[in-house]
């Protein structure tokens, strides 16, 4: 049973600061428990743009933080829509090159490429990638076994989502590096240990997605004159059957996978052993009997670390939600975090249980409605696998340094983590 959380009072919380995203984990979720207790739909300020950043400071946002209104929110899309985007700032124009795909987009856009790239995803596709997650995870416990101890996060969270992104798109393991360190780029922007003070936010986060973007383009450049079995030939066939993919929809598509299926994955796993660790009954209990548990064991990990923390969506038109009237441009924020913590729908929230039923009440994955996680099937299998690989190879793996956070209100990343095992 975790430690209980101090009382905060909804009125004191500010979620706009960075200081409260670099607060102790207890203390913000006392923040979020004030705000699902006494102000469900609550209006807040947005986050004062960085100098560097030369974004108008928005006019600010109702915060969902209550699992109903998530859900309701994340269903009606024709109300609660996706393509005046879904971080918190509008982003300036030059950012759609690169990080405009299908997340940010509504019907029927979303829904035409959403059924193009769906080839990659289906069982089909699953099945075809099952072996290669399973010699990745035993040749990542293989580099590092010998040695008895490791940073969990660099040396055995991440290498397995970035290099199955890499194998299903045909990227050459030459250049798994250069990808992991320009979506850390991406996704760390809020971080100083990924974008130092005094470099230019914008100029980092457009050259990091111009990269992704050049090694997509110059992938499909190949793949055109000799298609190979991966998803990059399969999007480029999509083309010559009439259902085209434009070449900056192809490499936006790319840099939303990079981004979208590797931090995420990576912090559930890291999250999911910090947790097992803390809990080592649940350990004890999930190791006896792995396969039976999995499922439930998988999703509580995923409700547990919130690996994505927010997206947004803005009205459509005047309507209400929990009560409240909400007007035609305006913003609200899904706060998933505080959506998985909900006391009216999971008993004892704070309490880690690998067989808590039902849980595909979780809402990591996002709350249901059309731009429900695509690799949602792919990341569950990624970390079953990891964590029976640990189990069965590495028993005795325990937590020894750390963890050390990112510094977001946006990602629950994981940097580094110290294991070791006898
Ligand atoms: C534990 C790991 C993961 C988590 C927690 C996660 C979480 C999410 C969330 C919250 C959304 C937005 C849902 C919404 O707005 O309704 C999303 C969308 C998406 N995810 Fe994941 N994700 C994970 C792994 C992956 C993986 C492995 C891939 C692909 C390789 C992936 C690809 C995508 C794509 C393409 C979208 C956009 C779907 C659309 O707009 O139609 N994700 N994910």
């Amino acid at each position: 049973m975790a430690a209980p959380l101090p009382t905060l009072r909804a009125a004191d919380v500010d979620l706009s600061t960075p200081e409260f995203w670099m607060q102790p984990a207890p203390l913000r979720e006392a923040a979020f428990a004030a705000l699902r207790r006494e102000a469900p739909m609550s209006f807040h300020k947005e986050f004062e743009p960085p100098p560097d950043l030369p974004l108008p400071r928005g006019p600010g946002y109702w915060a969902l933080v209550r699992h109903a209104e998530i859900l309701e929110a994340s269903r009606n899309a024709d109300v609660f829509c996706s393509g005046r985007g879904t971080n918190i700032p509008d982003l300036p124009e030059s950012f759609k090159e690169f990080f405009g795909s299908m997340i940010s987009m509504d019907e029927p856009r979303h829904g035409r490429l959403r059924r193009i790239v769906s080839r990659g995803f289906t069982p089909r596709a699953l099945g075809r990638l099952e072996d290669a997650v399973q010699r990745r995870a035993r040749q990542t416990i293989d580099r590092v076994i010998d040695k008895g101890r490791c940073d969990f996060v660099t040396e055995i969270a991440a290498p397995l989502p970035l290099e199955i992104i890499c194998d299903m798109m045909g990227i050459p393991e030459s250049q798994t590096r250069f990808v992991f360190e320009k979506t850390n780029v991406i996704l760390g922007l809020g971080d100083p240990e990924y974008v130092p003070p005094g470099t230019n936010l914008m100029v980092a986060a457009l050259t990091a997605g111009k990269a992704l973007a050049d090694l997509m383009n110059d992938l499909a450049a190949e793949r055109r004159k000799s298609p190979q079995d991966d998803l990059t030939s399969a999007l480029l066939e999509a083309e010559l059957e009439g259902e085209s993919l434009t070449q900056q929809e192809l490499a936006s598509f790319f840099v939303l996978l990079v981004a979208a299926g590797n931090e995420t994955t990576r912090n559930a796993i890291s999250h999911g052993m910090k947790a097992l660790s803390d809990f080592p009954d649940e350990r004890r209990r999930w190791a006896a009997d792995f396969e039976r548990i999995a499922p439930t064991a998988i999703e509580e990990i995923v409700r547990w670390a919130s690996p994505v923390i927010h997206f947004r969506r803005t009205a459509t038109r005047d309507t209400e939600l929990g009560g409240q009237k909400v007007r035609a441009g305006e913003k609200v924020v899904l706060w998933y975090n505080s959506g998985n913590r909900d006391e009216r729908v999971f008993v004892d929230p704070y309490r880690f249980d690998i067989t808590r039923e039902p849980n595909p009440a979780q809402i990591g994955f996002g709350a249901g409605g059309p731009h429900f996680c695509l690799g949602a099937n792919l990341a569950r299998r990624e970390m079953t696998v990891m964590f029976d690989t640990i189990r069965q190879r590495v028993p005795s793996l325990r937590i020894t340094g750390g963890p050390d956070y990112l510094q977001s209100g946006f990602i629950n990343g994981i940097k580094r983590m110290q294991c070791a095992w006898d």
